[in-house]
C-alpha cells in the first residue's frame, strides 16, 4: 500500500516538474510580447516621457494605430482617469473646470517634473484664470498663504465648505459666535492672541476683536478683513460689502501712535494699547 501510494506521489510530482520545465518558455514570451509593444511604441514616440508609473503604461490609455479614437484614447477625459483614480467628489461646492471634466487644464497627462503632474507651478496655475485675484497680488499687503499656495485654504476639485474652502469659515455679515464658525481662519491664528492682550485691536483692556466678533449678532472675520490682500495694513477692507449693492468705506488712520478706523457703521473711534 506504502509503497503504491508514494509511486503514485512520484509519478505526479514529476508530472508537474515536467509542465512547469514546459512553461517556462511560454511565460518568458509573454513577458518579453510586453516589452515589445512597449518599446515598440518608443521606438517611433521617441519623445513622449512618462511619468506617469509603470503600472500605467500605454496600453493602458491608449489603443493600438487601428483604433481610430481621437489620440487612440481607450476612454474619454475624465473617464480614462477615473479607471485608476478614485472619483471623490464633495457635494458643497464644486471647481467648474473639475466637474466639467478639464482635467487636463490643471494636469499634464503623461506627467512631468511638477508635483501632481500640474501643468503650472501652484499658485500661478489658479491665476492663469482667475485674472481677479491675479489684481489683488499687486496690492499691498499680501495674505502670506495666499503668496505661497492657493490650495493651503482652496480645494481644487471641489469640496464640503462654500467657495471650495478646506474648512469651515462664516461669509456672513452677522453670526452668532462659536469658534467652529471661524476654523479656517483658527488653523493658523491662536484665538487667545486675537482674542487677548496680544492683540492690537484692542482700546486700553478692551479687547475691540471680542466686542465686535463674540456676541449674538456678532461680525465676521470677513467683514473687515480681505482673506487674500488689501492696500490697507492688516488685510483690512477698503469697502465693506453689506448686502447685495452696498459697500461701507473703512479707512485706517494712524496719527501720533494713536490709530482709529472710520466706518459708516459708527462714529470715528480711537484705538490703541
Ligand atoms: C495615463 C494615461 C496615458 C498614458 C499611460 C499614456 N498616454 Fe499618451 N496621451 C494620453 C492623453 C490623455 C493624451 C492626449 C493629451 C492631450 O490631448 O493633450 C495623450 C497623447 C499622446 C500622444 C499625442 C501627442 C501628444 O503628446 O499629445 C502620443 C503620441 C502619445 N500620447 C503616446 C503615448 C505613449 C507612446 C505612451 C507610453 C510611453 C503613452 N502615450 C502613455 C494619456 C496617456
Ligand atoms: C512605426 C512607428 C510607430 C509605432 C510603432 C507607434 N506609433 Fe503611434 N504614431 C506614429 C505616427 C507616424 C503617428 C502620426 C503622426 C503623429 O501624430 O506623430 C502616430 C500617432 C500616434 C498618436 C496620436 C494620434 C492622434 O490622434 O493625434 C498616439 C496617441 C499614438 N501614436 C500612440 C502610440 C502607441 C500607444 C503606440 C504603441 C502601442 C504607438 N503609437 C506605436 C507612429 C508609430
Ligand atoms: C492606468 C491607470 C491610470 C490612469 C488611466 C491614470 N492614472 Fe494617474 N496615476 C496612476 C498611478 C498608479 C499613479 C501613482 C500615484 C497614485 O497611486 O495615485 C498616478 C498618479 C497621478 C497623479 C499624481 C498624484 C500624486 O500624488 O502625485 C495625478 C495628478 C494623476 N495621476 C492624474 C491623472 C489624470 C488627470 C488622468 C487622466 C488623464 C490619469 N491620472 C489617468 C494611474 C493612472
Ligand atoms: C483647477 C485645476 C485642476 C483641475 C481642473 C483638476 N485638478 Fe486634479 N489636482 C489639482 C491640484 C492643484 C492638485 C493637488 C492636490 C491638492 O493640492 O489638494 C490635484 C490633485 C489631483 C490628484 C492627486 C491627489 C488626489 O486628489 O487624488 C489626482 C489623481 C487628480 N488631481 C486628478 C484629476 C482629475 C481626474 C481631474 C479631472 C476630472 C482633475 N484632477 C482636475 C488641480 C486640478
Ligand atoms: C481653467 C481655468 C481655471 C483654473 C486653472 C482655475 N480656476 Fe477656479 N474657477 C474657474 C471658473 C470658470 C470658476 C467659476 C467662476 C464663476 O462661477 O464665476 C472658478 C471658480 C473658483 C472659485 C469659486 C468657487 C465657488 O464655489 O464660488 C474658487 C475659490 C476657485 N475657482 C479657486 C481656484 C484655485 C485655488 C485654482 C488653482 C488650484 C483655480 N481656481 C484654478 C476656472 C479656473
Ligand atoms: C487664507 C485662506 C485663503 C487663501 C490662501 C486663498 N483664498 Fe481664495 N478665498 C478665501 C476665502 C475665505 C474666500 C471666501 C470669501 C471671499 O469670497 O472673499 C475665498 C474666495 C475665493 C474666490 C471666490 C471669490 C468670489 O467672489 O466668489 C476665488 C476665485 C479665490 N478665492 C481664489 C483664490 C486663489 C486663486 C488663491 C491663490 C492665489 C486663493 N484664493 C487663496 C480664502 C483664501
Ligand atoms: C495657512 C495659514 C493661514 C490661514 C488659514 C490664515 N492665515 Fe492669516 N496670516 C497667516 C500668516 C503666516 C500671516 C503673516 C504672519 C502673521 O502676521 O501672523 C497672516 C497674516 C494675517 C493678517 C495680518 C496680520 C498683520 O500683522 O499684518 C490678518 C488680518 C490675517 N492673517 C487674517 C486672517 C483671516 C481673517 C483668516 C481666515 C479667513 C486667516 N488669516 C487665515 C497665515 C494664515
Ligand atoms: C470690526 C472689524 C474686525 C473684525 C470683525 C475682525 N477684525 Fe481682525 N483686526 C481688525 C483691526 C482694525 C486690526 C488691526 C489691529 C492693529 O491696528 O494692530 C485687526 C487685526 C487682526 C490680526 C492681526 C493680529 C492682531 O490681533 O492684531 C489678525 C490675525 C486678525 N485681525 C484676525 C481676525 C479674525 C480671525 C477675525 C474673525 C474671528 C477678525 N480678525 C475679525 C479688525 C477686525
Amino acid at each position: 500500500m506504502v509503497y503504491r501510494f508514494s509511486r503514485k506521489c512520484y509519478l505526479l510530482l514529476s508530472l508537474g516538474v515536467l509542465l512547469l520545465i514546459l512553461s517556462v518558455p511560454f511565460f518568458l514570451n509573454s513577458l518579453n510580447l510586453i516589452q515589445e509593444e512597449e518599446s515598440d511604441c518608443k521606438t517611433c514616440h521617441t519623445s513622449i516621457r512618462l511619468y506617469h508609473p509603470e503600472e500605467a503604461d500605454c496600453s493602458n490609455c491608449h489603443a493600438d494605430h487601428s483604433s481610430g479614437s481621437p489620440k487612440l484614447l481607450l476612454d474619454k477625459i475624465p473617464a480614462l482617469c477615473w479607471n485608476c483614480h478614485e472619483e471623490n467628489v464633495k457635494m458643497e461646492s464644486k471647481h467648474f473646470p473639475f466637474s466639467e471634466g478639464e482635467c487636463l487644464e490643471c494636469h499634464v497627462a503623461h506627467g512631468n517634473k511638477e508635483d501632481y503632474f500640474l501643468a503650472e507651478s501652484l499658485p500661478n496655475i489658479c491665476l492663469e484664470c482667475h485674472g481677479e485675484i491675479n489684481e489683488l497680488m499687486e496690492r499691498n499687503f499680501v495674505h502670506p498663504p495666499v503668496e505661497e499656495d492657493c490650495t493651503t485654504c482652496h480645494s481644487p476639485h471641489s469640496s464640503d465648505f462654500p467657495k471650495l474652502l478646506k474648512d469651515f469659515i462664516s461669509l456672513r455679515f452677522y453670526e452668532l459666535y462659536t469658534p467652529l464658525k471661524y476654523q479656517l481662519c483658527f488653523q493658523c491664528h491662536d484665538r487667545k492672541d486675537i482674542f487677548g492682550s496680544n492683540s492690537g485691536f484692542v482700546k486700553g483692556d478692551i479687547n475691540l476683536h471680542k466686542v465686535h466678533v463674540q456676541k449674538r449678532k456678532g461680525r465676521t472675520c470677513f467683514v473687515c478683513h480681505d482673506p487674500h490682500a488689501s492696500d490697507q495694513g492688516y488685510l483690512l477692507r477698503e469697502r465693506i460689502p453689506f448686502g447685495k449693492f452696498w459697500f461701507i468705506k473703512l479707512k485706517l488712520e494712524e496719527k501720533n501712535g494713536q490709530k482709529s478706523c472710520l466706518p459708516s457703521c459708527h462714529q470715528k473711534e480711537n484705538y490703541g494699547k
